[in-house]
């Protein structure tokens, strides 16, 4: 079973199990979430389901209107039932680590305003603490002027900082929002919830790619692709 095979498991399985008529759907981002839209769009065509689509980035936006979706938006929806996203780690209290993708911004404001957020993932993601299997760091969304200030911060907290830096343009990459990413090593991390505070609390840091749950999202389930082709639904 190849790790596609398993995201796409996975996504399929979300996207079976969660999603009904009349739902406003939050769509995350990368390349699991691709295996999520197109079970979405097999069964909108089948059912003739109304699902109303929140992007979580413009890749997102893309897959939403590249396959006919019906596009939502964050200031005319009161409220979002379900949040399918991907993730670089999950740890045994399903806090997660997103943003290897540097989308993680918009992804964590759509989760923050969904009722749930169901992770989808291969077997790679799936730790028991965060930083065991996901080695790049903590993404953190940087206002591009603070990023030197930022990363000596970053280093008096215990981290080891790199500004992440872009494979087809000369220089570092910039996000959708126009902002620098800047990945932060601390190694495990045994309190994810008061490290993820402290990296708030530097002025010039936009958001963090830890998603703390049942504080700052609400991840009930995550669903991870395992390499004999099955799918293991975990709860916290
Ligand atoms: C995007 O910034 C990320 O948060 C992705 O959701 C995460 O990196 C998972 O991506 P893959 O599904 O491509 O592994």
């Amino acid at each position: 079973m190849s790790i596609e095979d398993a995201k796409k498991k996975a996504g399929y399985k979300a996207v079976d199990n969660h999603i009904k008529d009349k739902m406003v759907l939050g769509i995350g981002s990368g390349s699991t979430v691709v295996y999520a839209v197109q079970r979405l769009v097999q069964r909108v065509k089948e059912e003739k389901l109304d699902i109303i689509c929140i992007p979580t980035s413009f890749q997102s936006y893309q897959l939403i209107t590249n396959n006919n979706l019906k596009l939502g938006n964050l200031d005319s929806i009161e409220k979002i039932h379900v949040d399918i996203d991907g993730a670089d780690e999950i740890d045994e209290k399903l806090n997660v680590i997103k943003g290897g993708g540097g989308c993680h911004v918009q992804e964590k404001i759509v989760a923050s305003n969904s009722e749930e957020l169901i992770i989808i993932a291969d077997y790679r993601k799936d730790s028991k603490k965060l930083g065991e299997k996901w080695k790049k760091g903590i993404p953190i969304e940087v206002i591009p002027l603070g990023y030197i200030p930022v990363m000596r911060k970053i280093r008096s907290l215990g981290g080891i900082p790199t500004l992440r830096m872009a494979k087809n343009k000369a220089g570092p990459v910039v996000s959708d929002n126009a902002n620098f990413i800047v990945d932060a090593d601390f190694g495990i991390i045994h309190e994810p919830e008061n490290l993820n505070q402290k990296l708030k609390m530097i002025p010039g840091v936009v958001e963090t790619g830890l998603f703390i749950n049942n504080v700052e999202v609400n991840i009930p389930k995550s669903y991870i692709g395992t390499k004999d082709g099955n799918v293991i639904e975990r709860t916290r």
